[in-house]
């Protein structure tokens, strides 16, 4: 059994907390101890900038990774672009460059695996790789569900209904279908969630909580907007065998311009501790 952990987190929406839960779960895993790979298969390359790298300054990137196996580009491993991170978490980084690579994939037949057989050369040094994936439906999402163990989709207030997960679904059954692979979404996140619980949960502590006693009473649409999220939450809840909420808050704003994670820069933030649980859920889970 190897005892290693893939983790994808996905949504074909833009915004939903992808890639700040990817980093921040990377960052608790890694103050545990953990050898944590973090995988940026966004174009956007935002995972890469979380971490404290800039794109602009790559040689190499996971774009080379991906375009070595096909005939007349420059071998690159996985190891040759792995970069070290201030948080000490290891980094396969993204530039803007991966858009190129969707066409190339769409001209070979297995073109869902590539990821995973790539993972396959580092799995020893590491005991967690957490992918990072873009707001589409492509390959690099396909690549990231097929090479992950787990699939964590993250949500937010924007999202109206579950009917939005229509579409990864249909990818999770297309994948079962075409490649006999079982994925499923076991975890999901809310985050920035104004949902149940305490509103000033994470944000910023006595002030928050003097501003609450003086506003005035919720307004009907207030009202109504609170009870359209315990609704959806019910729902998501329904749907997924562990469900998360992370509130909103500005301090995750501010750990990504410093370029680290939120356990390595304000750990004990409402959503720092949510985050901590997340992390440690994940650990948990059968590998
Ligand atoms: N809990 C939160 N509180 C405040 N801002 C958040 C929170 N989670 C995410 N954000 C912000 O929301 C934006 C989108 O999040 P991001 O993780 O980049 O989404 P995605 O990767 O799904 O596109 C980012 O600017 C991020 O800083
Ligand atoms: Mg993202």
């Amino acid at each position: 059994m190897l005892d290693i952990t893939i983790i994808a987190f996905a949504h074909h929406k833009g915004g939903t907390g992808k890639t700040t839960s990817c980093l921040n779960v990377a960052g608790y895993l890694q103050k545990d101890g953990k050898r944590v790979l973090v995988v940026d298969c966004d174009p956007q390359a935002n995972a890469t900038t979380g971490l404290g790298i800039n794109p602009e300054t790559l040689r190499l990137s996971i774009y080379d990774v991906f375009m070595s196996i096909f005939e007349g580009f420059p071998d690159a491993t996985i190891t040759d672009v792995i970069v070290p991170t201030a948080s000490g978490i290891d980094l396969a980084p993204a530039t803007l460059d991966l858009v190129g690579v969707e066409p190339y994939l769409y001209s070979i037949d297995d073109r869902a695996g590539v990821l995973r057989e790539v993972l396959a050369q580092v799995k020893d040094a590491y005991d967690f790789i957490l992918i990072d994936t873009p707001p589409s439906m492509g390959q690099f999402v396909i690549n990231g569900l097929v090479a992950a163990d787990h699939t964590v989709v993250t949500l937010d207030s924007g999202t109206f209904a579950l009917k939005g997960m229509d579409a990864l679904s249909t990818i999770f059954g297309d994948i079962r279908e075409m490649l006999g692979e079982d994925v499923s979404a076991d975890f999901a996140i809310l985050t920035r969630w104004k949902g149940s619980g305490d509103p000033a949960a994470g944000t910023g502590g006595f002030a928050h909580f003097l501003r609450r006693i003086f506003s005035p009473a919720p307004s009907a649409d207030e009202e109504r907007e609170r009870e359209r999220l315990k609704i959806f939450e019910a729902e998501v809840r329904k749907t997924f065998k562990q469900v998360f909420t992370v509130p909103y808050s500005p301090v995750i704003y501010e750990t990504q311009q410093r370029g680290l994670p939120i356990s390595h820069y304000a750990p004990e933030s409402g959503a720092g501790k949510e985050y901590r649980a997340i992390a440690s859920a994940l650990d948990r889970l059968d590998k």
